[in-house]
């Protein structure tokens, strides 16, 4: 059978844009920079998207587009080693750990959407997410929302990812300009986006080592690195355009939808005088519902933003199940209806398992995935750098303009030994301050 491939450039570029905007956009991005000072927080997530961000990104395209294979067959087929290919049996794992947490978070969206209609959680937001964020009910709306990825990914690569996030996108960006042009209305909303947009250099200053971490986990869970789903998604490439150009396209994309976001969310919560404050994973469920249900015609924004955070929510949910399909798929030859099933079930329990506890929830969603992220772009980016080398600079160079041409040599060293050296620094660095 042959191996499915991207309809058009586009669509392409689309289905990564919308792995990349989801929940790290609109519910972590806000909830991490109000914990860190606002601007200051923004500005060193900046410089860690450009440094690290796009040239990781370039080093998971190139592996996918070369090998076309999932990354368990990438990494085995061009490097011939028996280690490399045990080591990219981790990204099957990290897809699980991935969408176990994230679709409960989806489900806690889908409720949202829902009871944004009947006001359900408009008396009291704060008890209210209490009251149904872990539990039997937690797991049913996670089923749900799992089940809507699956019919997604199901549908195979261009019926399924490509048409569904070519309307995703386009809706995305629309609702968000219209709730942020609403936000910037309210009274207080001046202050909201000052807060976000303008840097406090002192803090930044007292605060840069702790601040650095924490930007490069973000950066790396809003970009979708580290887990193979770029990877997998490059390896969908049927012909050779530049890669540094959508990649750069892509990361240019995504931060902008993460700026929009906060545009609409800090406004919004200025304006209620709860300032920033209200932190943590709980944020966009109880100080931004909380303000839905104070402000006027807070019912009709609490739809579109809930249903806007929803899309975003879906178009990532399907990447990350691709990773395990594809290699099903791939390297067992098992049809994807099976490889969906078969999945849906696991994921039916690890999921579960998140929905039932906060505490087994905060330990994957946090801890986990940032080790998980950091360690598969590490391992990425020294295969591209050690393993592949010329060959990377070759692959990177094809189909791309003169720009690419004259930076791929200097990428290759960055990525083979600079960008790594930083990760693992930064990461140790973040462990040794969260322990001390
Ligand atoms: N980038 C997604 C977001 O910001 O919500 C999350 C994500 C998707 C992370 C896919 C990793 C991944 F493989
Ligand atoms: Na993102």
């Amino acid at each position: 059978m042959t191996r499915e491939s991207w309809q058009t450039r586009i669509g392409f570029i689309l289905a990564a844009v919308g792995s990349a905007v989801g929940l790290g956009n609109l519910w972590r991005f806000p909830w991490m920079t109000s914990e860190n000072g606002g601007a200051a927080f923004l500005l060193v997530y900046l410089g860690v998207v450009l440094l690290v961000g796009v040239p990781g990104l370039l080093a998971e395209f190139v592996i996918g587009r070369r090998s076309r294979r999932n990354p368990v067959g990438a990494l085995s087929d061009l490097s011939n080693s028996k280690y490399w290919s045990a080591f990219g049996h981790v990204f099957v794992v990290t897809g699980v750990v991935l969408l176990s947490f994230y679709s409960v978070v989806g489900g806690w969206i889908l409720r949202y959407f829902a009871e944004s209609f009947t006001g359900a959680y408009f008396a009291n937001p704060g008890a209210h997410f209490d009251a149904v964020s872990y539990g039997l009910d937690a797991v049913g709306f996670h089923l749900l929302f799992l089940g809507v990825t699956a019919l997604v990914v199901l549908r195979g690569v261009r019926r399924g990812i490509e048409k569904a996030t070519k309307l995703m996108m386009p809706a995305i960006v629309a609702l968000l300009v219209a709730l942020a042009a609403w936000g910037l209305t309210l009274d207080g909303a001046a202050e909201g986006v000052a807060f976000f947009l303008s840097p406090d250099v002192g803090f930044l200053r007292a605060n840069f080592f702790d601040i650095l971490p924490q930007a490069a986990g973000q950066a790396l869970f809003t970009l979708s690195l580290g887990a193979g789903t770029m990877l997998t998604y490059a390896s969908y490439l049927g012909e050779d355009r530049s890669l540094v150009a959508d990649g750069t396209a892509i990361a240019v994309l995504n931060t902008l939808v993460g700026v929009l976001a906060g545009v609409v969310v800090f406004p919004i919560l200025f304006a209620l005088g709860s300032g920033a404050g209200a932190g943590g994973p709980g944020a966009l469920f109880v100080s931004l519902a909380g303000a839905f249900a104070a402000l006027p015609y807070g019912e009709v924004v609490g739809v579109v933003f809930f249903g806007v955070v929803l899309l975003a929510a879906l178009s990532s949910s399907i990447s990350m199940l691709e990773i395990p399909v594809s290699f099903l798929v791939d390297e067992y030859g098992v049809s994807r209806r099976r490889a969906v099933a078969g999945l849906l079930g696991v994921f039916a329990v690890t999921g579960s398992v998140c929905a039932l506890d906060a505490g087994v929830f905060g330990v994957v969603a946090g801890p986990l995935v940032d080790l998980l992220l950091t360690g598969g772009l590490v391992g990425f980016l020294l295969f591209a750098g050690w393993v592949l080398g010329t060959a990377a600079v070759e692959e990177l160079r094809r189909g791309a303009g003169s720009f690419a041409q004259s930076v791929a040599t200097p990428w290759l060293y960055a990525v083979g030994v600079v960008i790594p050296v930083f990760l693992i620094f930064t990461f140790v660095s973040g462990l040794a301050g969260a322990l001390g």
